[in-house]
């Protein structure tokens, strides 16, 4: 749609319609189909072939979604929380729950422009380190606080944002009862986790949601929560990083 919004066009291409479902090499795809478009946006399950696509070829290619990170949602939702508070230096946004590809892009780009960030997360769900590193460099420019702490109360405390997302992820779908009896009900956004953040906290969530798993239907669908703006910035967000790239 932001394409089309841009007056140009987009090709959805399943990799089972592709060669890479006959045994096609990524690289060699890449540098097909880099022939043929101007820009490639992947959605993998495995962040090693968006790696393996990019480095091959020679037209951007634009990260969808990857098992580690999720850029461009991060964008969307930056732009949802300056739309809404006016600001983002100095506000405190709590994500609780799985310190999954959302957490580790949420690192990224809070520390970036100054947002502090208080992740809720049990023990061996934490974010990846190598993205915790790398945001506590970028705090220490742009005056970011990041914690990591067990307790979502401690983490939603005084919060403007409370953040959270599904507990299994595309791809985990196997795992699902084991995190569930890690992560239920402990780590549940309901309306008694809310009431510690700030009055005026919004509500945030990349969708698509489980209502009364990760966030209770009372919370997504209350007065607190922005996710609508949140998808529809999605939309707004694609189209300047695609004038900026192409
Ligand atoms: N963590 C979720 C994000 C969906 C936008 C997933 O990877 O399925």
């Amino acid at each position: 749609m932001a394409m089309r919004q841009l007056g140009g066009f987009a090709l959805y291409l399943n990799w089972s319609e592709i060669q890479l479902g006959r045994g096609e090499t990524i690289a060699d795809t890449a540098k097909s189909l880099s022939k043929y478009v101007d820009g490639i946006v992947a959605r993998v399950k495995i962040h090693q072939t968006l790696e393996e696509l990019a480095s091959h070829s020679s037209v951007p290619v634009i990260n969808g979604l990857s098992d580690l990170n999720h850029p461009v949602q991060i964008l969307a939702d930056l732009m949802t929380i300056l739309e809404n508070k006016r600001k983002l230096k100095g506000l405190k946004l709590a994500y609780i729950g799985d310190g999954n590809n959302i957490c580790n892009s949420l690192l990224i780009g809070c520390s970036k422009v100054g947002v502090n960030l208080s992740i809720a997360c049990p023990s061996d769900y934490e974010p990846n380190l190598e993205f915790l590193k790398k945001a506590k460099v970028n705090a220490s420019e742009s005056g970011s606080i990041i914690q990591i702490t067990r307790t979502p109360k401690l983490a939603v405390s005084e919060a403007d944002i409370v953040y959270t997302d599904v507990f299994v992820s595309m791809g985990q779908e196997t795992e699902r009862k084991k995190r569930f009896r890690k992560f239920m009900p402990y780590y549940q956004v309901n309306s008694e986790l809310l009431n510690f953040a700030k009055h005026k906290v919004i509500f945030m969530h990349p969708l698509p949601c489980h209502r009364g798993e990760e966030v209770t239907a009372d919370v997504i669908d209350g007065s607190n929560s922005v996710v609508w703006d949140q998808a529809e910035n999605r939309l707004h967000t694609s189209k300047s990083l695609l004038n900026t790239l192409l």
